[in-house]
């Protein structure tokens, strides 16, 4: 049997990751999934970096459109983060026909509903569970295992870098600058990590679950946002007089019968001591999905790093090898739904 031929964008802190892991576990995802494959080819930025990760040269290349343009080539991976190249290569790709696997969050909150739209019209799939929650499995769970719920509500922890600061900041007293060094030496922040502290990062993926949870893309100027930057030890001091600490916490929730149905917020809260939340510490993320059948579900794991996001980009490109060898498999993502309407939070 031919094996299917990937094309891998991007070998940073993810990229290498998964290189590693299709290299390490290559016999058993070959077992598991019956699909004979192999990486092509990888895009870098830079050819003349060094590298952890040792891979043979040959496969390395500094323009992505070798992998689009390689007919050989049947799915991409994208991980290059940041939208302006990714935008980019992943509509091209789609264009060409071959499926795509991207973790890129900020990609699909700004323009998840043209992506989705095109991947539509070419019949090209486009997968994404790396793009939240890290290696919790929530975007397949919301995808396929909850399908039969009207979703109430989703709450929780989903940006593992200020949750690594906050944890910090509360349990041992740590400056929140030298735990957001901290962070970003572990590979768990943004390139820019102003938007893990600012709320975006999760928000972008907050938008991802709302997309999953009511089958509409929202544009990401309706929502509320307020990040974790201007949180003090004064703060954590009070919360813990009061029988309290601090989260980044996502909340979206479904209002029935009101015109703007949608509540969708990010902002830091008291949580009380006692609440599930209140202990989910460091880079674990934890969200709670409420379904009107299966009643409230609890997700929690590693919500960034190498290894985490690697294992959900992979858990992708399985589906996507099995979906493009045997075609009536498809799964893919399309809007169903018609807009939601989004409520107006000031503060
Ligand atoms: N910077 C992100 C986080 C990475 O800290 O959660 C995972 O998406």
């Amino acid at each position: 049997e031919k094996p299917i031929q990937l094309g891998l964008a991007g070998l940073g802190t993810v990229g290498s990751g998964v290189y590693e892991t299709l290299y390490r576990n290559h016999s058993l995802l070959e077992a598991r999934s019956k699909i004979p494959f192999r990486i092509k080819r990888i895009a870098v930025r830079n050819l003349n970096k060094h590298r952890e990760t040792a891979v043979p040269e040959e496969l390395l290349t500094d323009d992505w459109h070798e992998l689009v343009g390689d007919p050989e080539i049947d799915i991409i991976i994208e991980l290059i983060g940041g939208t302006r190249q990714a935008y980019d290569l992943v509509t091209t790709a789609l264009r060409a026909g071959k499926p795509v696997v991207t973790g890129n969050k900020a990609l699909l909150a700004e323009y998840g509903a043209e992506i989705f739209k095109l991947s539509a019209e070419m019949g090209t799939p486009i997968y994404f569970e790396a793009s939240a929650g890290g290696g919790i499995p929530i975007i397949q769970s919301l995808q396929n295992s909850l399908i039969c719920n009207h979703i109430n509500s989703i709450v929780g922890i989903i940006n593992g870098t200020s949750n690594y600061i906050l944890s910090a900041m509360g349990e041992h007293g740590a400056d929140y600058e030298d735990a957001l060094v901290q962070a970003q030496k572990l590979g768990f922040a943004e390139e820019d990590p102003s938007l893990d502290v600012n709320g975006w990062d999760a928000a972008h993926k907050a938008l991802i679950l709302a997309t999953l949870a009511y089958g509409t893309t929202i544009s990401p100027d309706k929502i509320y946002v307020s990040g974790i930057e201007n949180i003090t030890s004064r703060d954590f001091e009070f919360a813990k007089k009061l029988g309290y600490t601090i989260k980044l916490l996502v909340v979206i929730r479904y209002h029935e019968n009101q015109e703007d149905a949608l509540e969708l917020r990010v902002q830091p809260c008291f949580v009380h001591d006692w609440h599930i939340l209140a202990s989910v510490n460091g880079v674990f993320n934890a969200i709670s999905v409420n379904g009107d059948i299966v009643g409230e579900t609890l997700f929690y794991g590693r919500g960034a790093g190498k290894n985490p996001t690697a294992s959900a980009v992979i858990s992708d490109v399985i589906t996507a090898m099995r979906e493009s060898r045997y075609p009536e498999f498809h799964t893919g993502f399309t809007p169903y739904a018609k807009s939601c309407g989004v409520m107006h939070i000031n503060d």
